[in-house]
């Protein structure tokens, strides 16, 4: 190994690719990769074995974003190693019969393309593990994505930071990241130990939970007790999603259910405790927190919250839950917009089971590549939004400017087929 400038070593081959024998655009990658090694005290980088970038929307990439990409791709930057994209603003194929403008999705499509010309698989999806993007336990990986983070570190045991878009690519490019923060075991051990003394079923109580958690462990490393009974992976990828969302946590373990749990030194000695024995506040602040009371629905009596989209798959769905949809739905028509969006390769095993015909035959839309926090939803002539997602509900006020209910996937469906979110 060679010493590099302050702490950090870098090998042979790393010393190189800054120097620019790789040429210019390898050299920025790993000019991008040292100095976040630097700024956070690492002492060295670490091989990964994949990689998920955010940052896809023209929406928040603008000309500029698409020129850096397209710049950094006339560099002869190449990912090295397994990339995946997450999603876009745009359902790239079925953007128009949503009602998404045409100069939009021109721009949006430029996007995409300018990360496969470097390499990236462009999967737009936040639940690349559902597609074959799974690392597994102990792998070193550098994901962006907050939910998409929480899921590999947390459930699959893999160990990633939360990259930006920028470090995510910087990663993919050079094959290293800089080890610090959740790649080194000592900060893997969690500091808040929370018990749960209230049933917690659904996955809106997951996301509930999630919520509440998030917001009083702020970036700790949570330790659940009381949980594993009603676990699955779908609830967990809620539980996360909706922790990622409101306190920035990217990793946590539930007693008897995630793989590192059992670890005997996993709760540091000096941990805080958190007991959750009630989730309606939490589904108060999902409610109300973000959104003003819905408009009524006429004069007088029957003051009702109507609802104009439903959105299902935040993160991602996979064939389980948009098979619970389609149960739930029962051949019913919606008299909302409904939307359940997913990688399109899960797309594509639901159509083969039929499911996407089934979901389309009650008027609702299974949606590929995209994502409504990042979508131009100005474009469409939308105002209220229910979902089941803890993450949505946090997300979509602030980002796509729609007013949100939040509640079971049951509600949900109810509120899709009467239009109003039920009482
Ligand atoms: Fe995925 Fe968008 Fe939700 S990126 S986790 S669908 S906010």
């Amino acid at each position: 190994m060679m010493r590099g400038t302050l702490e950090l070593e870098l090998s042979a081959e790393e010393q190189s690719m800054l120097a620019g024998d790789f040429g210019p655009g390898v050299q920025k990658a790993m000019e991008i990769v040292s100095a976040l090694g630097r700024i956070y005290g690492a002492q060295r980088l670490v091989p990964v074995s994949s990689v998920q970038v955010a940052g896809v929307s023209y929406r928040n990439l603008g000309e500029a974003g698409l020129d850096f990409l397209l710049k950094w791709a006339s560099q002869s930057a190449r990912v090295r190693v397994p990339t995946t994209l997450n999603p876009a603003g745009i359902d790239l194929q079925a953007w128009r019969e949503l009602g998404f403008s045409e100069s939009f999705a021109h721009r949006q499509v430029a996007v995409v393309e300018a990360y496969g010309q470097l390499g990236v698989r462009t999967t737009c999806t936040c639940t690349p593990y559902l597609i074959g993007n799974a690392p597994r336990l102990g792998e070193h990986v550098a994901w962006a994505e907050s939910s998409a983070v929480s899921y590999a570190n947390s459930v699959l045991g893999a160990r990633t930071n939360r990259e930006g878009g920028p470090s995510a690519l910087a990663a993919a490019i050079t094959g290293r990241t800089a080890a610090y923060g959740l790649h080194l075991d000592e900060n893997r051990r969690a500091t808040l130990r929370v018990t749960v003394r209230c049933p917690v079923r659904t996955i809106s109580d997951f996301g509930a939970l999630g919520y509440l958690v998030g917001k009083e462990a702020h970036s700790r490393v949570p330790y659940f007790v009381g949980l594993e009974e009603a676990c699955s992976d779908i609830r967990l990828k809620a539980l996360g999603a909706a922790m990622a969302a409101s306190g920035a946590v990217g990793l946590y373990h539930v007693e008897g259910v995630t793989p590192e749990a059992g670890r005997v030194d996993i709760l540091a000695p000096h941990h805080e405790t958190f007991v959750v024995d009630d989730l309606r506040p939490a589904y108060a602040a999902l409610n109300s927190d973000h959104s003003p009371p819905l408009a009524g629905g006429g004069e007088g009596e029957g003051h009702e919250d109507r609802i104009d989209l439903v959105w299902f798959g935040c993160p991602h769905a996979g064939l389980e839950e948009v098979t619970r949809v389609v149960h739930l739905l029962a051949r019913r028509q919606v008299k909302t917009a409904l939307w359940i969006t997913m990688a399109r390769e899960v797309r594509e095993r639901a159509a083969a089971k039929g499911l996407v015909a089934a979901v389309e035959a009650s008027g609702g839309q299974v949606v590929a590549d995209m994502c409504v926090v990042v979508a131009p939803m100005q474009e469409l002539d939308l105002h209220t939004l229910a979902t089941p997602s803890a993450k949505g509900a946090t997300y979509v006020p602030p980002h796509a400017g729609l007013q949100v209910r939040y509640g079971t996937v049951e509600q949900c469906v109810e509120a899709a087929v009467t239009g109003i979110w039920p009482p």
